[in-house]
């Protein structure tokens, strides 16, 4: 668990699923994504499930983001980790009535250090549309810079930073 000023960032719970539902069909969160078709609550348990059985795996680290009263407000996490070419890729989302507060900059600020810090990757990956703005400042903000673009999706970026990289500075603490 991870904890910073105004966020809490844990296990995403098999009782978060209507919740993460709801954020992830939000059609304005949606937009930039690689699909836009509506997702079942049986799709979004099976994204939860995959994601914790990742962690468990440790071939992944995924986190809740949660404000101080618990309430789920998205998720952020290193869902896949390539180990033979020593890359992850990162993936983030917060719900519509959440954005433009800085919990997406507050939430990667406290996870980058921990997904740096992991020793299997070289390099942190995040696969952006390119007009996906809010998402491409957020991660030059932290020093992500274009590599390419994606040969499989159009319209496409790939973003990376070095795990070498200086860590951002902390907004939280990291609890035992
Ligand atoms: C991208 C996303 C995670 C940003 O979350 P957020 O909590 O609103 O981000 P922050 O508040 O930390 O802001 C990040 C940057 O975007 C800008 N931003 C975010 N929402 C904005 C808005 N509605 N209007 C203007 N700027 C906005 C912020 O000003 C900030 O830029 P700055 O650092 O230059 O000030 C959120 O928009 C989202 O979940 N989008 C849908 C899913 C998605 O695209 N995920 C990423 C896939 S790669």
């Amino acid at each position: 668990m991870l904890q910073t000023k105004r966020l809490i960032l844990d296990e995403v719970r098999g009782s978060d699923v209507e919740t993460l539902n709801a954020i992830r069909n939000d059609p304005e969160v949606r937009i930039h994504l690689p699909t836009r078709a509506p997702e079942s609550l049986d799709t979004t348990a099976g994204l939860i499930e995959r994601m914790n059985e990742a962690n468990r795996r440790q071939e992944g680290l995924n986190f809740a983001i949660r404000l101080l009263d618990a309430r789920l407000i998205g998720f952020i996490g290193l869902w896949a980790i390539h180990p033979a070419e020593r890359w992850g890729e990162i993936g983030f989302l917060i719900g519509k009535d959440y954005w433009n507060q800085g919990y997406a900059k507050e939430a990667l600020g406290a996870s980058l250090p921990v997904f740096q810090a992991r020793g299997d990757c070289d390099e942190i990956r995040a696969v952006v549309h390119q007009d996906n703005v809010y998402s491409l400042r957020l991660l030059a903000r932290f020093g992500f810079t274009q590599i390419s673009i994606s040969g499989e999706m159009p319209g496409f970026e790939i973003h990376r930073l070095a795990t070498t990289a200086p860590a951002p500075e902390r907004t939280g603490s990291v609890a035992p």
